[in-house]
């Protein structure tokens, strides 16, 4: 297993009480598989991303329970040291502005090229500009020698999030983790993103990518997760996800979706609002909105179990047949 979140929960100290922004989250990322993590604003999503290389502020953020294990390594144990060596090397990470991930005051060409050599020291200045060139132009970039000597300010928002991308590639790492890759772009670069996606798919990295957007999921992801108010509430294949929904939130989330093949555009929004994360309800955070909720939900907070399927759903409803009336998205 290339990396294994087990049981982790986060929690921070703020001014309003104490927040518990990720709890009890467990799951794995298989070498070559493309997972995702979809939920709404606040859910946990980034969290959990940046819980995996350590990159939550503590304090206010406080690692409350759990391991995160990569290539049999606990990295939340793990000396900064070490964990220096994996950041970038091992496991990659793209943010949704990639502005956060590049220096605005040094040119695209030096930012790759003092990268490059920090992992290999044997490369001379020579061999890492040209090969920093070549990862411009694999990621799509026009003219990449010409863009190697550009500042982060001259290039568009499409442009810095390859160079962004190119930056976490060239390391070869294991493990890409991006959040949000493609929020912050206009339709057009967004597809050019996802192709780029399809082709690391394509060439065996593993891959956490974190969205909103069951499309995005539909398009890229082997396995989805689907967070609701800190907690998986639903877990499994993508084509099963999407056939078969068992939890109402994800029926919800699928609901929402623009779909093609409806031929009215039906787009409901799941009513009600996400509790917050200061004052979670007792039982399952989703019953407030839910529509099938029985008494027990409010008292008792539903594990996340394993169906016959190997899907995991955290609902005390998950294997009722749908009522009449109901499709499978509803
Ligand atoms: N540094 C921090 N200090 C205090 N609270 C935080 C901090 N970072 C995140 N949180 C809280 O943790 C919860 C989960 O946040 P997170 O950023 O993981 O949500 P998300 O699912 O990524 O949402 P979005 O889709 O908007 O990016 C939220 O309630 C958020 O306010
Ligand atoms: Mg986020």
């Amino acid at each position: 297993m290339l990396l294994e979140v087990k049981e982790l929960t986060v929690q921070f100290a703020t001014e309003a009480g104490l927040l518990t922004a990720v709890e009890n989250v467990s799951f794995e990322v298989k070498a070559g598989e493309v997972v995702g993590i979809v939920g709404e604003s606040g859910c946990g999503k980034s969290v959990t991303a940046l819980s995996i290389l350590r990159l939550i502020p503590r304090p206010p953020g406080r690692f409350a329970r759990g391991r995160i294990v990569f290539k049999g390594q606990d990295l939340l144990s793990l000396p900064l040291g070490a964990l220096r060596q994996i950041r970038g090397k091992q496991i990659g990470m793209i943010f949704q502005e990639p502005m956060t991930a590049l220096s605005p005051l040094k040119r695209v060409g030096r930012q790759m090229v003092e990268i490059l050599r920090v992992h290999e020291p044997g490369l001379s200045k020579a061999q890492a500009w040209a090969a920093a060139t070549r990862w411009l132009a694999s990621v799509g970039i026009p003219e990449p020698a010409e863009r190697m000597h550009s500042y982060p300010f001259q290039l568009s928002g499409g442009m810095r999030q390859r160079v962004m991308i190119a930056m976490a590639l060239m390391l070869h790492p294991a493990l890409l983790i991006a959040d949000e890759p493609t929020t912050a772009l206009d339709v057009t670069i967004q597809a050019q993103v996802f192709e780029l996606i399809r082709e690391m798919k394509a060439d065996d990295t593993s891959m956490l990518l974190i969205t909103h957007d069951m499309g995005v999921i539909w398009e890229l992801c082997d396995r989805v997760l689907v967070m609701y108010a800190s907690h998986i509430v639903e877990a499994g294949d993508t084509n099963a996800l999407f056939d078969d929904p068992r939890h109402p939130y994800t029926r919800g989330l699928l609901r929402a979706m623009p779909r093609l093949d409806a031929e009215i555009e039906q787009l409901e929004a799941i009513e009600g609002q996400v509790p917050s994360p200061l004052d979670y309800p007792p039982g399952c955070h989703f019953s407030a909105r839910c529509p099938i909720a029985i008494e027990r939900c409010q008292t008792e907070a539903p594990p996340l179990e394993r169906l016959a399927d190997g899907r995991q759903v955290a609902c005390f409803r998950a294997t009722e047949p749908l009522a009449d009336g109901e499709n499978r998205h509803g």
